[in-house]
């Protein structure tokens, strides 16, 4: 999927109603004590971070998209002091107190270049929690041509994968389960969720 294309078109009814739910469930995940600064990994435009503006003092969107970007910093623009989109994380030095990612990983080839990069901008103990798909035959993505991203993912396999890169996990379970109308034809899918802490 190229991204830069469908950033003016990204929100839609349905992908907002999905972030809605996504982040309710988000929030009762996270205690938010002590917690000021959000990078939210693949923020897109934004559908996400909306629902956290009152819960963090800054929020950094990250993402690879300089047009997704442009739609996430226009819609924060009355809050750009403490709501910035940004498409390079490697200047935040262990400034951040949690990063959450949803709908981002199984579009990246490279996943341990990317918790590298998230382990960089945590604090000591610092929190994430991705969102994704867990493992399909394809028909997620089967309507997008050339697609290199990952099909779902194993939820061990993953958990193993967070582990090799210095996060130790402490929750992993179900966020919810839907469908999708794709070329006529109902696809069910289901996202998991990982909580993991940086270890040092
Ligand atoms: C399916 S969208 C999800 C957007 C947002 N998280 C949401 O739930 O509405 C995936 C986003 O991840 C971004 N992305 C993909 N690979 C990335 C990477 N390696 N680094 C940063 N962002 C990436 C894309 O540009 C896109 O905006």
């Amino acid at each position: 999927m190229n991204f830069n294309d469908e950033a003016k078109e990204w929100d839609t009814e349905r992908r907002i109603n999905r972030a809605k739910q996504i982040a309710d469930f988000l929030k009762s995940k996270i205690n938010f004590d002590n917690k000021s600064i959000m990078l939210e990994f693949g923020c897109g435009t934004g559908l996400i971070s909306n629902h956290f503006l009152d819960y963090f003092s800054k929020i950094i969107g990250y993402d690879q998209s300089d047009k997704m970007l442009e739609v996430f910093n226009k819609k924060f623009l009355e809050e750009k002091d403490r709501v910035i989109g940004i498409n390079n994380i490697v200047e935040l030095n262990s400034e951040v107190d949690i990063v959450i990612s949803s709908m981002v990983f199984h579009h990246i080839e490279d996943i341990n270049q990317s918790l590298n990069d998230i382990k960089k901008v945590l604090k000591k103990h610092g929190e994430l929690i991705i969102v994704d798909l867990d493992l399909d035959d394809g028909s997620f993505h089967s309507n997008e041509i050339g697609f290199k991203g990952h099909n779902g993912f194993d939820r061990d396999l993953f958990v193993k994968q967070l582990s090799l890169n210095g996060f130790n996990t402490i929750q992993v379970g179900t966020v919810l389960q839907d469908k999708k109308i794709l070329s006529n034809k109902e696809i069910s899918y289901s996202l998991f969720y990982v909580h993991a802490i940086k270890i040092d």
